[in-house]
């Protein structure tokens, strides 16, 4: 659809497609309440699940939750960005928005279109991921429209997502910041940043596995970001590779190459989240490669966490993890 077009259905209190540097947003008015109902029917998102609002900056922010001297020295630094603020929300957003929530979640997306949009609309726009609830994050059009098929809202095309995981989700209501979402902006750099700890209850540990701190986000089910096919997660590379589960009907996806398996007629086929190995190319085509290895129709995918060597990789093994349902 065009810039246009996109901008009159929004003001209409419609819903459209939206890119953001992270993934695809659902995006409508956050000040619409018929609108935000048509994007928790389309997603098919549980009314406990709160939305993110999108707006252009911290001052735009302030117009619709109470900021606070973290989330300035924090938008100073990542805004606009991949870092989502948990903030005591005003009376303006509807609590149809947070679930009922006293608070709300803020960010300022990066990509010219979306904030082209906000610019021409100057009103804040809720947006989740554009996928259906549980399903695959999507980073480019395609996805979308696989995913929604006859029912796929319509799109503003921004082409593949820079970064492609959602955002770091940080509560920042109480007395100490708290990592609710994993993502692009690492602990240690809010961290620096603020000059104080910063807590992480994100529903996995940095090596992916399961936290056992109670979560405190809505939309944290250890379930989530799931393919189609049975992923079975593997602690490391070498353990996949000696794995005896691996068959001919099987897909087995790697860093990159030349990482490859044994090839023996038993042997599952290979798949590669990036060529080069850089976790910025690896998160770029994390959820694309994950629904490549779906769309081969195989019996299972093999994958494994990846080393704890760079900060995004520990959000890369949170979404892994999520997608997960077998660990090994
Ligand atoms: O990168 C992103 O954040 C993307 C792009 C489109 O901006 N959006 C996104 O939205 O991932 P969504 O709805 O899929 O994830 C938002 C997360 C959910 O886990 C939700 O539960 C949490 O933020 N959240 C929203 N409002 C909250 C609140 N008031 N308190 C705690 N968690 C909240
Ligand atoms: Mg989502």
């Amino acid at each position: 659809m065009s810039l246009e077009n996109c901008v009159s259905s929004l003001l209409g209190d419609g819903v459209c497609v939206l890119p953001t540097e992270t993934v695809y947003g659902l995006a409508c008015s956050a000040l619409s309440v018929s609108a935000i109902e048509k994007v928790y029917r389309i997603k098919g998102r549980p009314a406990t699940n709160p939305l993110i609002v999108h707006v252009l900056n911290h001052a735009k922010a302030n117009d619709i939750c109470f900021t606070n001297e973290f989330s300035e020295k924090l938008a100073n630094a990542f805004w606009p960005g991949p870092l989502t603020f948990i903030l005591p929300k005003r009376d303006c957003i509807p609590r149809q928005i947070t679930a009922g929530l006293p608070s709300v979640a803020v960010r300022s997306p990066a990509h010219p279109l979306f904030r082209n949009v906000l610019e021409r609309l100057n009103v804040p726009l809720a947006a989740p991921s554009a996928n259906p609830a549980n399903k695959l994050s999507p980073t480019c059009p395609q996805d979308i429209a696989e995913a929604f098929g006859k029912d796929c809202p319509e799109i503003l095309d921004g082409g593949p997502c820079e970064l492609g995981i959602e955002s770091t989700v940080l509560d920042l209501t109480s007395e100490f910041p708290n990592i609710l979402r994993l993502g692009p902006i690492g602990q240690t750099s809010i961290e620096e940043v603020l000059g104080c700890p910063v807590n992480c209850t994100s529903g996995a540990n940095s090596n992916g596995t399961k936290s056992e701190i109670p979560k405190t986000s809505p939309g944290q089910e250890s379930k989530h970001y799931a393919p189609d096919t049975p992923l079975y997660l593997y602690p490391n590379i070498n353990v996949m590779l000696k794995s005896n589960h691996l068959k001919s009907s099987h897909v087995m996806v790697l860093p990159h190459p030349p990482v490859f398996a044994k090839k023996t007629k038993q042997g599952p086929c290979s798949l590669y989240f990036s060529q080069t190995g850089n976790p910025l190319d690896i998160s770029r085509n994390l959820f694309s490669t994950l629904r490549r290895a779906d769309k081969l129709n195989k019996e299972i995918i093999h994958t494994s966490l990846f080393p704890d060597n760079d900060e995004l990789y520990y959000a890369l093994n949170d979404r892994l993890g999520r997608a997960a349902s077998v660990r090994l």
